[in-house]
């Protein structure tokens, strides 16, 4: 598959760093050949096959559960019967094994029965570790494995994947192996997961087929979740009206480990790296307890410790294609001040099915009196990437306004993968990775300037 595209990818690459490097407003002339509706994977297909064995755990995904990266969540489904809660573990060097219990979870949806979801929390792990796991104990167990960060501080090395809005298309399933033939050791994931409400009455099914899928990467190293719109599920036309149910059933997060009140709102430390995931739909406003915990988060930031600030949310702030143009408005007049005085690095979001990055500007002026409401460079803001590009089933999103706005850098109608690899305290190294060119190439790329340490403009640095 690789080979077959080798010619079209060194004309492409050619073609691309030329874009690349005149930096500044750049809409990628790149067409894709094929601009089709993608379709869902049907239900028999590989990528969802059941494992083989009585109550045989699926749908197995672990993400962090603590602040620091010494404690994981694992996460697996039987659908048989309950079984045990029990993960057995063991490092390479350990005399024994260990075992953490857990707890089990079902709901209802319309007329769907979840099978049983079990979420045990295995903590005390040794920094830079290589850990193996054990599920399904008592029945048909199955063994996995993850390696631990290492200690937090400011000059770890650490390479986190971006991807958002996955879906469970052919295309998705080409996103995921891009993204599994990357340096990505921890992925963050901007939102909206498995489309299952695309489907007649949510079919839930597509939530276990999407976790059926994802587990050959989400077993082996933790996927860091943001809730996006389809993760609402709420259908009060159907008796649902529990916003969140099988996304909360089926997804924790380590959210009381930094004070947080919501599962959707929340911090980790990772590496050399802070992230803070918030909630593009819980309240935000300056009255709510979203926006508590940020005013309060942000300040206990240590830079000297993390010296990256990341943040995560659904729906992005700057956002250049017609569709959800704006959304994300409301949430920026909210918190774009705190970022800029606090330094983030880098925004993630998704929701738009594309991709875009934008210069480091803000657009925090504007008091509904004094007209002064245009987005304007400023080297302490973050750099702003949309990646909802993931591949589902609704498609790409190809209307972009124009012309491209200043604050938009580059921006492409083509499914991919990001990845932000931190070398240093000063220095990290972003790429975007579109799928149509095999995994090694990268149509985007840039150095990112550290806000805190190194805070010089990086918008135009050449690329070598
Ligand atoms: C730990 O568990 C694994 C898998 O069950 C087993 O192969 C291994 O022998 C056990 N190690 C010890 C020290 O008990
Ligand atoms: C749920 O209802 C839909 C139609 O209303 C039907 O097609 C489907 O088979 C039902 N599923 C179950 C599990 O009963
Ligand atoms: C499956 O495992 C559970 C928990 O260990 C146990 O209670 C149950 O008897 C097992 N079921 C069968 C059929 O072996
Ligand atoms: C999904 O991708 C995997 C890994 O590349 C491949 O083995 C599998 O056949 C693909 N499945 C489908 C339905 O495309
Ligand atoms: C992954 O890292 C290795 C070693 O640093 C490097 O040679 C390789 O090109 C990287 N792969 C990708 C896809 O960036
Ligand atoms: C920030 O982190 C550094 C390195 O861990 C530590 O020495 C320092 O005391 C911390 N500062 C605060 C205010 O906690
Ligand atoms: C709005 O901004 C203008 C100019 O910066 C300033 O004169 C005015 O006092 C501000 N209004 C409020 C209510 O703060
Ligand atoms: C793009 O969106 C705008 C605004 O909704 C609409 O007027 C225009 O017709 C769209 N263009 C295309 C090519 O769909
Ligand atoms: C940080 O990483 C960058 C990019 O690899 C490198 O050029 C720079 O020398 C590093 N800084 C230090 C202090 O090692
Ligand atoms: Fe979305």
């Amino acid at each position: 598959m690789k080979m077959g595209y080798s010619s079209s990818v060194a004309l492409l690459a050619l073609l691309m760093s030329i874009v690349v490097l005149c930096n500044g407003g750049k809409t990628s002339t790149y067409v894709r050949n094929l601009i089709e509706k993608p379709v869902d994977m049907p239900l028999d297909s590989d990528a969802f096959a059941i494992p083989p064995g009585y109550n045989a755990p699926q749908q197995v995904h672990i993400t962090q559960g603590d602040l620091v990266g010494q404690a994981m969540i694992i996460s697996w489904v039987t659908v048989d019967e309950p079984g045990s809660n029990e993960v057995i573990y063991w490092s390479d060097s350990s005399l024994q094994n260990f075992t953490a219990e857990g707890q089990v979870f079902t709901y209802t949806y319309y007329n769907y029965t979840s099978g049983f979801i079990h979420h045990t929390t295995i903590t005390n792990l040794e920094f830079n570790t290589k850990y193996y796991y054990e599920v399904g104990i008592g029945n048909t167990t199955r063994q996995f494995w993850f390696i631990t960060p290492p200690e937090v501080g400011l000059d770890v090395p650490y390479t986190f994947g971006i991807i958002g809005d996955l879906g469970q298309t052919f295309d998705s399933n080409t996103t995921l192996t891009h993204y599994q033939n990357s340096n990505g050791t921890t992925l963050l994931y901007v939102g909206d997961l498995s489309y299952a409400d695309d489907y007649p009455n949510h079919d839930n099914v597509r939530w276990d087929t999407w976790g059926r899928f994802t587990e050959r990467s989400a077993a082996y190293q933790p996927w860091i979740w943001t809730a996006g719109n389809h993760e609402i599920d709420f259908d009060p036309q159907i008796g649902e009206t529990q916003p969140f149910k099988p996304f909360s059933n089926r997804y924790h997060t380590p959210y009381e480990a930094s004070q947080s009140t919501e599962p959707y709102y929340y911090s980790i430390k990772r590496g050399s790296a802070h992230i803070i995931v918030l909630a593009s739909y819980s309240a935000y406003g300056t009255s709510t307890l979203q926006y508590k915990w940020l005013t309060s988060e942000l300040p206990k930031v240590n830079r000297t410790e993390t010296s990256w600030l990341i943040v995560l949310m659904h729906a992005p702030w700057y956002n250049s294609y017609y569709n959800h143009y704006m959304e994300g408005e409301p949430m920026r007049v909210v918190f774009e001040s705190l970022f800029v005085k606090y330094k983030v690095d880098v925004v993630f979001a998704g929701h738009v099915h594309a991709y875009e990055r934008s210069e480091r500007v803000s657009n925090d002026k504007y008091n509904i009196t004094n007209g002064i409401c245009t987005p304007v460079k400023d080297i302490s803001a973050p750099v702003y990437i949309t990646n909802g590009d993931g591949g589902n089933l609704e498609g790409l999103a190809t209307n972009m306004t124009q012309p491209q706005p200043s604050y938009s850098a580059y921006r492409e109608a083509s499914f991919g993968h990001g990845t932000l690899d931190i070398k240093n305290r000063t220095h990290a190294y972003y790429s975007w990775n579109r799928n149509q060119d095999g995994y090694a190439v990268e149509a985007d790329k840039l150095w990112l300037f550290n806000r805190y340490w190194n805070p010089l403009d990086d918008s135009t640095t050449p690329i070598p």
